[in-house]
């Protein structure tokens, strides 16, 4: 989960890395009341989960509260690279005398920790990175010894910062790793660190990812979650604890396992060239133990993604036999009765096949049609999603 900038800037706050207040608000009269408790000059900041806020306008310096609601009326409702702006930071300004870029992150490749850093930031910099590579240091973390105050002065000196700022910034890398390391983030970064005009380095952005399979560490992160915006069917298959992903075609996929799913995309996908182009509309594993509740809750809820035309459930019997499979489909749609209306195409297969076909014939549900191989399915369950 990425997290916004004023989140980032709450936690920074927690671990004592050095920041500047900052309130949030959802509308311009809210922002010109933040700028009267924050006096003085405030910058008024779009908070979106994407970056480049500045170049799009998103960030604009205001001299009085009636700027930052002029601010903020211009800046909410505008759309960022596709993210729509619902909610400013007004942040009280900084006098800056230099920029500088941190960051530390997982680097997945080399299954290690690394830190990226630069005396030159403020800018992109990923334009910096292709430019003028020699400006950033790339160090690597190793997890074990993590970043202490000898690390984080090597980091300063590789990053090319002059060696009596050294002592001043090493100690903000430190807590900024400590923010990494204590919210199992896979990303803490600051674009721009700043020197002020008064010698302080303070944090004025902040980014922010955390490990979601971390999670069940923080009972606080999910507070955190942005609710308003997540896809209201996925919201709903994560409260049912379902390993869903929506996607933009007309197929509900639903299958056991996630190798067997990603299969069933491309069978589906490469189906529908010969229906019309119709898509998968899907990632759906229900896993290994599919029971009648947890069949239920995924027809459920890809039964509420209005794009839907037609269903296809496509389950190997392991351990959770197709008998078991077959009771739970035909249990799931009693369960959901009226509300199920779109067609079912079911594949079974493995462990105890037979039985599990037999049910869902003696079952004859009107809506189901059963299919004998994967490519079978996925062609009816096609043609299906083109005819309805
Ligand atoms: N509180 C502040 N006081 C003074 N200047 C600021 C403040 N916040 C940001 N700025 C200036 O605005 C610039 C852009 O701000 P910021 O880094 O937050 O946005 P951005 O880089 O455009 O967004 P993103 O990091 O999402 O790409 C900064 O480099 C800095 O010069
Ligand atoms: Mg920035």
């Amino acid at each position: 989960m990425d997290l916004f900038e004023y989140q980032a800037r709450d936690l920074f706050e927690q671990y004592g890395v050095p920041v500047l207040a900052g309130i949030v608000a959802d509308t311009p009269e809210q922002a010109r009341a933040a700028a009267e408790r924050l006096g003085g000059v405030t910058v008024v900041k779009a908070q979106v989960k994407v970056g480049g806020r500045g170049k799009a306008g998103g960030v604009k310096v205001a001299k009085t509260p009636d700027d930052a609601e002029a601010a903020a009326r211009a800046i909410l409702g505008m759309d960022i690279k596709g993210h729509t702006v619902n909610r400013v930071m007004v942040a009280a300004g900084a006098d800056i005398k230099e920029e500088y870029y941190f960051s530390v992150l997982l680097d997945r490749a080399n299954r290690s920790y690394l830190s990226l850093s630069s005396f030159e930031g403020g800018m992109e910099i990923e334009e910096l990175a292709v430019t003028r590579p020699e400006a950033l240091a790339r160090i690597e973390v190793d997890p074990g010894e993590g970043v202490t105050l000898e690390k984080a002065a090597a980091i300063a000196r590789a990053a090319k910062f002059p060696a009596e700022l050294v002592d001043t910034v090493a100690p903000v890398f430190v807590k900024l790793y400590e923010v990494y390391t204590g919210e199992d983030a896979t990303l803490v970064e600051v674009n721009p660190l700043v020197l002020t005009g008064g010698g302080d380095i303070v944090a004025l952005d902040g980014k922010v990812s955390l490990d979601d399979n971390a999670d069940f560490r923080h009972p606080r992160h999910a507070e955190l979650e942005d609710k308003a915006s997540a896809d209201p069917l996925e919201a709903k298959a994560k409260a049912s604890h379902l390993n869903y992903v929506k996607l933009d075609g007309e197929v509900g996929v639903i299958g056991n396992g996630a190798g067997l799913v990603m299969s069933t995309l491309d069978v589906v996908a490469y189906a529908g060239e010969r229906h019309g182009g119709v898509k998968p509309a899907n990632f759906l594993d229900i896993g290994g133990g599919a029971s009648a509740s947890v069949m239920a809750a995924g027809l459920d809820v890809i039964l509420g993604d209005p794009q839907v035309k037609s269903v296809f459930v496509n389950v190997f019997g392991g351990i959770t036999a197709c008998d078991a499979v077959a009771n739970g489909i035909v249990q799931a749609l009693g369960m959901l009765g009226d509300t199920a209306t779109k067609p079912l195409v079911v594949r079974l297969d493995g462990n105890n096949v037979e039985e599990g076909r037999r049910i869902l014939q003696e079952a004859a549900h009107p809506l189901v049609t059963l299919a004998l191989t994967m490519d079978d399915g996925a062609d009816k369950a096609a043609e299906l999603a083109a005819a309805n």
